[in-house]
């Protein structure tokens, strides 16, 4: 199994070019299911994940072509693909493919509204928590679906259609945002949902299906209104760029205490974090075209955070903020609120010589002067870029096991890094 070996070394510093986002890339292409028309994504970035869902479309019938490069474009632009689904040929989404990723679960939506029908495995656990399908069941079925479950499946049928309705959902979720959504744009009538998830990959699926055809209002807000239509059609889409992704390296400039200028992002999307950072005492200062983060000299400081759903603190980055707040020069407290198993990481950055102590779900942070290099691993695609981010700063070598975790969410990662200066490579065994 592939492996990371990093030598920490001095601040980074350059130009990083943010890559289209991983969770608004899945949702998109899953939209695809909707029409008979191709849509044409760009920017989408080559994650292991995007792979994995290809398979999965493949197998309901969606073709498939990617374009090859384009002038102007450099072998680390985002690919422009294009999906067409003019023929759904299997309604089925089996445990052998959905069982590798939980948004795969998600083509439930379009496959009911298009096909009056879907047989999907349920999703199971995962390592960051129990992660259950309640809120998608319970929304389907408020659409007029009949829902049953059998032998690890999820059995949904809507032979005459979903029928708009008004639908509050009793917890923020991401996930049953989008699948209520994708499943809202082909029903008889109007729906509005409640409650509605405002992260801005929502958002992101939300233009695309207008593009789409689509009538959909409110978007970014938590009250988003659908009104049904009979047919949707083909379009041509950008894959938002990743805010998780920004983050991730503007907390790794920071943690190094270099000046790294991110291309391609827009601020607003994490204003949040970029907050948290200047609390830290990082600069921030952003133009048109991104993000420039620096930190010279100054000490890091102790910050609090809590995680919560847009526009709060996302989860997707606790733990990076996390590994930042090791080097802090005194106590802070993290609190997780979205899953209840997302703490792994702090055994590992234990072993780098982080001194934190958890008490349920929230991480009491004292930072430490030095952290150490040593050979960790971990379970998440976010726990594994906190492994990275602290191991740009410990004295020695750190190698990261279990490298296919980042590869499902970050493209090109040591590229990116050593580019900036990171002695960073990858061991392939
Ligand atoms: C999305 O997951 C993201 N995944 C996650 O990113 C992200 O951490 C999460 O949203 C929260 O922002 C993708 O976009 C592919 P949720 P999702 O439904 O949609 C509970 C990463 O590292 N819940 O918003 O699965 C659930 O257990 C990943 O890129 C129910 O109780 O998350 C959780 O506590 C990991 N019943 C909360 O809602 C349900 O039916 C929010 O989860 C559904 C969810």
């Amino acid at each position: 199994m592939d492996k990371i070996l990093i030598n920490g070394n001095g601040p980074l510093n350059g130009t990083i070019a943010i890559s289209g986002a991983k969770n608004a890339a899945l949702p998109l292409m899953i939209a695809s299911m909707l029409s008979e028309e191709s849509l044409i994504l760009e920017n989408v970035p080559r994650l292991a994940d995007v792979e994995s869902l290809i398979r999965i479309l493949e197998n309901h019938g969606v073709d498939y072509r990617v374009e090859g490069k384009r002038r102007g474009k450099s072998g680390m632009s985002g690919r422009t693909i294009h999906f067409s689904a003019s023929e759904i040929v299997d309604t089925t989404a089996p445990y052998e493919l959905v069982s590798k990723m939980r948004a795969s679960f998600w083509v439930i939506g379009p496959l009911l509204a298009r096909m009056g029908e879907a047989r999907v495995s349920l999703p199971g656990g995962c390592a960051i928590g129990t992660r259950p399908v309640d809120l998608f069941i319970d929304s389907l079925a408020a659409m007029g679906a009949d829902i049953s479950i059998d032998h690890g499946y999820i059995n949904a049928s809507a032979r005459n259609g979903l029928i708009g309705t008004r639908y509050r959902f009793p917890k923020v979720s991401v996930g049953a945002t989008h699948v209520l959504m994708m499943a809202a744009t082909l029903a008889k009538g109007t729906t509005i949902i409640e409650n509605a998830a405002r992260e801005p990959e929502v958002t992101n699926l939300g233009e695309c299906l207008n593009a789409m055809g689509a009538k959909v209002s409110g978007l970014g807000t938590s009250t988003i209104t659908i009104k049904g239509v009979e047919k949707m059609h083909g379009a041509r889409h950008r894959v938002v760029a990743d805010r998780i992704e920004t983050g991730t390296f503007a907390m790794a400039a920071a943690m190094t205490g270099g000046s790294v200028y991110l291309q391609g992002v827009q601020p607003h999307l994490l204003q949040t974090v970029l907050d948290k950072l200047v609390e830290a005492g990082a600069t921030i200062e952003s133009d048109n075209g991104g993000i420039r983060v620096s930190r010279n000299g100054s000490a890091l400081k102790p910050v609090n955070i809590t995680t919560e759903p847009f526009p709060g603190f996302p989860t997707d980055l606790q733990a990076q903020f996390m590994a930042l707040m090791t080097r802090a020069d005194g106590v802070s407290e993290i609190t997780e609120t979205i899953f209840e198993n997302r703490f792994m990481h702090v055994q590992e950055l234990a072993r780098l010589g982080a001194n934190i102590s958890l008490d349920g779900q929230k991480a009491t942070v004292t930072g430490v002067e030095n952290l150490k290099g040593a050979q960790v691993m971990a379970t998440d695609l976010r726990a594994s870029v906190s492994l990275v981010i602290a191991a740009l700063v410990a004295e020695g070598e750190t190698a990261v096991n279990r490298v296919y975790h980042l590869d499902r969410g970050f493209e090109m990662l040591e590229e990116k890094l050593s580019a900036c200066g990171a002695r960073i490579e990858r061991i392939r065994e």
